[in-house]
C-alpha cells in the first residue's frame, strides 16, 4: 500500500522516479507525486496516476539528481492533491514520503498544533515531517538525527525518506512495518530507493533490505546504516534475481491476461526440482530441517489474506486429506485480534504473495510469540514475511503485477500440495502407491494447464459476452472445488465491480437460493470426481428456478452438458488438483468481463496489491 522511490547520484532523478512509481502502481494508484533537488526544493503532486503526474509536469523544471516519489492508496484524508505525498514540514525545507499508518498522528498533531503548527492535510504523513523538522530545530542535531528521534516518539508503521532542501547531500530513509529496499550502485555514490526491487533491478542488483527499526542514511555519497536505537550495522548486500521481462506486459494487453498465460511456467517452476517421481522423494530442505517437528505435530494452522486465504482452504483439505492432521484456515486480521489459542506443537503456515501483508505478519508475530513454528509460503523474494519465518517454500511464480492474483494462487497451491504430501510422507500417512499417482498427475499439471488456457479461451468470451451485464453472480462448488468457487467470485467482484458469491454448493439452499430467477449467472464447477452425483442435483435446482447455468465440467462429460446453458472443459484430474485447473478459466472469465465493461483489469478501483496497513 503505497509505493515509495528515492534517487540519489549522478543522473537526473525524475527518470528514474517516474518509471519507478510505475513499476510500484499496483501498491496503490489514488494520487501520485515527486520532490526534486537541485539547490531549491520542488513538489509536483496530483490526484490519479502516475500518467497524469507526467502530465502536470510536462514543460517544468525537471532537474535535479537528488528526489523522491509516492503513488498512494489513502489511508488517512482523501485521495486529493494536498493529501499526496511529498509533504513538506513546516518552513518548506524538508520532504517526505511514507508509506504506513502513524497510528498516534492525532496526539502528535494535537501537540505541534498547540505549538503553532499548520497543516494543509488531513495525513499523519505530514504530522511526522513537522515533527522531524520540530526536534531538528529544537535539539540542533543534524537530519539524521532528528529522524531518528522523531522516530522514537511514533507508534506504527513506516517507510519512508527525507529530502532536505538546506542539507543537499543527505537523504534519510528508515523502515518499520512497510518494505523498503536499497540498490547500490556499481557508480560511486549512487543509490535507488524503492517498496521493492522492481524499481531497482534495471539500474543494479545489488541491494540491501532494510530491516526494522533500521535507518539508512545517505551523506556525501556514502551509506551508513543505524538502527533508531543508534546502533551502527553492517547491511548485508545480496543480489537480485529477477528477469527484467518478467516486469513487463510482453505483447499482453493486460499484466493479468500475461499473469494468467504464465500459469504453466509458474506451476511448473513452483514444483520444479522439490520431488523425484521415480524415488519417490522430496527436495525441499524446509521438509528435512522440521522433519522432527512434524512428526510431532498436533495441529496445523493456517493464516493469510484474500486469495492467499483461498489457496489456504485448498491447503486445509490437502493437508487432512493426505496427513490426517486437524487444520484451521484463519483469516489473519481476525485471528490476530482473538486471542487463539496457539501452542508450541502447532505449526503455523502463511501464506502470502506480497511477503508484506500487515494483518499476515502481525498474526505470524502473534504465533511466534506463543511458540508456534512459523512456515512461509511466499512469492516475493526478502520480503518481510520470509523474513519472519522458521522455515518455508517460495512459490517462483515471478513477479505479480495485476492487483487481482492469479498466478500466485496456482503457485500457491501447487507448494501446498507438496507441503501436504510431503508432511504425509514424514508421518507414514500415505503409501508408496498412492504417492507415486498423486507425483505422476502433478508432473502433467503445467502441460494440462496449456492445453486447458488454448482450449477454453473462445468458450469463455462467449460467455462473457452473455454475461457482462449481469448485476450478480453466483460460484458453487463442493469439497476442493468450494475455494476455487470463492476465489472465482473474488475474482469476478475485484476487477468487473460485479457482486458475486462464491458458496458451498449445498449451502445454497440455505440461503441463496431465494435469489435464484432468470437474471442470475451461476458458475457450478461440475467435475467429475468431485461429487459429481451431488453437484449435479444442486444444478437441477438452479434450473428449476430459471436460473442460467455456466458449468466447469470434466472433458468428456455429458451428464451436465444436457442441463447447462454454457459448458467450459477442463481436462481429467486427481481431485486433489482440480483446484488448479478449476481456477483457470475462472480467471479468464472474469478478466474478459471486465474487459468487455471497460474495467481497468490491472488496477481496479479502491484495491492496492500489497496491503500493508491492517
Ligand atoms: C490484497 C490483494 C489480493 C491478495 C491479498 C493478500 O487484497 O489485492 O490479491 O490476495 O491482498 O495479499 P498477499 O500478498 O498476502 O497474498
Amino acid at each position: 500500500m503505497c509505493g515509495i522511490v528515492a534517487y540519489y547520484g549522478p543522473d537526473r532523478a525524475y527518470d528514474f522516479l517516474i518509471k519507478g512509481l510505475q513499476r510500484l502502481e499496483y501498491r496503490g494508484y489514488d494520487s501520485a507525486g515527486i520532490a526534486l533537488l537541485n539547490g531549491d526544493l520542488r513538489v509536483y503532486k496530483n490526484k490519479g496516476k502516475v500518467s497524469e503526474l507526467v502530465d502536470l509536469t510536462k514543460g517544468k523544471n525537471l532537474e535535479g539528481n537528488r528526489g523522491i516519489g509516492h503513488t498512494r492508496w489513502a489511508t488517512h484524508g482523501e485521495p486529493n492533491t494536498i493529501n499526496a505525498h511529498p509533504h513538506l514540514s513546516q518552513d518548506g525545507d524538508l520532504a517526505l514520503i511514507h508509506n504506513g499508518i502513524i497510528e498516534n498522528y492525532a496526539t502528535l498533531k494535537k501537540a505541534l498544533q498547540e505549538r503553532g503548527h499548520i497543516f494543509k492535510s488531513d495525513t499523519d504523513t505530514e504530522v511526522l515531517i513537522h515533527l522531524i523538522e520540530e526536534i531538528q530545530k529544537a535539539e540542533q542535531v543534524n537530519l539524521f538525527e532528528a529522524v531518528r528521534l522523531a522516530l522514537n516518539e511514533v507508534v506504527g508503521a513506516y517507510a519512508i525518506v527525507i529530502l532536505s532542501e538546506r542539507d543537499p547531500n543527505t537523504l534519510i530513509a528508515a523502515r518499520k512495518g512497510s518494505p523498503l529496499v536499497v540498490g547500490i550502485s556499481d557508480r560511486d555514490g549512487e543509490y535507488f530507493i524503492a517498496s521493492d526491487a522492481t524499481p531497482i533491478v534495471e539500474y543494479t542488483r545489488k541491494v540491501t533490505y532494510l530491516n526494522d527499526g533500521e535507518i539508512v542514511s545517505i551523506n556525501e555519497g556514502n551509506m551508513t546504516l543505524k538502527t533508531i536505537e543508534n546502533v551502527e550495522k553492517s547491511p548485508f548486500i545480496q543480489n537480485l534475481e529477477i528477469s527484467l521481462d518478467a516486469l513487463e506486459k510482453g505483447g499482453f494487453e493486460h499484466f493479468m491476461l500475461k499473469e494468467i498465460f504464465e500459469q504453466p511456467k509458474s506451476i511448473f517452476d513452483s514444483m520444479r526440482g522439490r520431488f523425484d517421481k521415480e524415488n519417490l522423494t522430496f527436495a525441499m530442505r524446509s521438509l528435512q530441517e522440521f522433519e522432527s517437528k512434524i512428526k510431532n505435530l498436533d495441529r496445523i494452522i493456517i493464516v493469510a489474506c484474500g486469495t492467499s486465504w483461498h489457496a489456504g482452504l485448498v491447503g486445509e483439505y490437502l493437508i487432512e486429506e493426505f496427513s490426517r492432521l486437524p487444520v484451521e484456515v484463519e483469516y489473519a486480521s481476525e485471528f490476530r485480534y482473538r486471542n487463539p489459542i496457539v501452542n508450541e506443537d502447532d505449526l503455523v503456515i502463511a501464506i502470502s504473495q506480497s511477503g508484506e501483508t500487515a494483518d499476515t505478519l502481525a498474526a505470524m508475530e502473534l504465533a511466534k510469540e506463543r511458540g508456534a513454528t512459523i512456515y512461509g509460503i511466499c512469492n516475493v523474494v526478502g520480503s518481510s514475511i520470509p523474513r519472519m519465518t522458521h522455515a518455508g517454500a517460495y512459490t517462483h511464480a515471478g513477479p505479480e503485477i495485476g492487483v487481482a492474483s492469479t498466478k500466485a494462487f496456482t503457485a500457491q497451491v501447487t507448494v501446498l500440495t507438496l507441503l501436504a504430501l510431503g508432511i504425509a510422507d514424514i508421518r507414514g500417512k500415505i503409501t508408496t502407491e498412492r504417492l507415486r499417482e498423486v507425483f505422476a498427475e502433478l508432473d502433467n499439471i503445467p502441460q494440462k494447464v496449456e492445453t486447458l488456457l488454448e482450449a477454453c479461451a473462445d468458450e469463455v468470451i462467449k460467455i462473457a459476452e452473455c454475461y457482462k451485464d449481469a448485476r450478480n453472480f453466483l460460484y458453487l462448488g463442493r469439497g476442493y472445488n468450494f475455494p476455487v468457487a470463492l476465489e472465482g467470485a473474488l475474482k469476478l467482484k475485484e476487477i468487473s465491480y460485479i457482486h458475486a458469491e462464491g458458496y458451498p454448493a449445498a449451502e445454497m439452499k440455505h440461503g441463496p437460493i431465494a435469489l435464484i430467477d432468470e437474471e442470475m449467472p451461476v458458475v457450478v464447477i461440475a467435475t467429475k470426481r468431485n461429487y459429481y452425483e451431488k453437484v449435479l442435483s444442486n444444478i437441477q435446482e438452479v434450473k428449476a428456478r430459471k436460473g442460467k447455468i455456466i458449468a466447469i465440467v470434466t472433458e468428456g462429460d455429458e451428464k451436465v452438458k444436457e442441463i447447462a446453458d454454457h459448458t467450459i472443459e477442463i481436462p481429467d484430474t486427481e481431485d486433489c488438483l482440480t483446484p488448479i485447473l478449476a481456477t483457470i478459466p475462472l480467471q479468464l472469465l472474469s478478466y474478459h468481463i471486465a474487459v468487455m465493461r471497460g474495467c481497468n483489469v490491472d488496477q481496479p478501483r479502491n484495491l492496492a496489491k500489497s496491503v500493508t496497513v491492517e
